[in-house]
């Protein structure tokens, strides 16, 4: 079975990283969430995409120039519609929290430190993610392939994964060199025989972000581990169809 990964939570329907839309994402039988974690000013662990407020909160200037306290007076819902209008920028382990709760539910740390340096994120997180027992719940994953590294050597029990945005050569090649085991790629840089040879590798290959009803039937019917998705629960649906119609997987 391919998993259905919420990207952002089910950010498509609700207002991105934010309980909501991880609620949301549950609700509609996701088998993960992923995550993207950036440092406050005072070093505190938030979840965020965008290394600036202005896009999801009615604030402005960046995440890094703000304390926990004050991103935690910022709205970050009213964005995306009025009826989220209480959402706040969640901590980092008030979804690990979360997580934990919700027995057997994949959750996927992207660590935001392309753009900015986070020093230390790699030690924080993992002794986060230990603290909470969630080792063999959590995948790392980020842009940043040297802080993976940094974890795969620091948390050899922890699975690491390779976000990548362009075509790659061999990727089980360099995936061995990060010390990764997992690859998340773009989903149209990738073909076939790509998959074929990561799957023979044992790799787990999570592709994102697939949003489309045609893109859902053809990797949810492919030998991949797992897709991210904007619309996780019209993912399941769809999942949920596949297996009707084949009689059952
Ligand atoms: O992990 C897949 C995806 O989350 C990476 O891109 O920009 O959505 O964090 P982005
Ligand atoms: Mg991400």
């Amino acid at each position: 079975m391919v998993y259905v990964f919420a990207h952002r939570g089910s950010s498509g329907t609700c207002p991105e990283n934010t309980l909501s839309a991880y609620k949301e994402a549950v609700e509609g039988g996701s088998d993960g969430i992923e995550i993207d974690v950036q440092y406050t000013k005072d070093n505190e662990l938030v979840v965020i995409h965008d290394n600036t407020v202005n896009r999801t909160t009615n604030g402005k200037g960046l995440v890094k120039d703000y304390t926990l306290k004050e991103l935690k007076m910022l709205d970050a819902g009213c964005w995306f519609s009025e009826q989220f209008a209480l959402e706040r920028i969640p901590t980092i382990e008030e979804v690990l929290a979360f997580v934990k709760e919700k027995e057997g539910l994949l959750l996927n740390i992207e660590l935001k430190n392309v753009v900015i340096h986070h020093e230390g994120i790699e030690e924080r997180v993992i002794k986060l993610v230990r603290d909470y027992s969630l080792s063999n719940r959590v995948i790392f994953s980020s842009f940043n392939h040297i802080s993976l590294h940094r974890i795969s050597k620091l948390a050899p029990e922890i699975e690491c994964a390779v976000i990548t945005l362009d075509k790659q050569f061999k990727p089980w090649d360099y995936l061995a060199s990060v010390g990764a085991a997992g690859w998340h790629p773009q989903w149209s840089k990738i073909d076939q025989h790509i998959i074929n040879e990561m799957k023979k590798r044992n790799h787990p290959v999570r592709v994102y972000t697939i949003n489309k009803v045609d893109q859902m039937e053809a990797f949810l019917t492919n030998d991949i581990e797992a897709i991210m998705t904007d619309y996780p629960g019209k993912a399941v649906q769809i999942r949920n169809e596949i297996r009707r119609t084949r009689g059952g997987e």
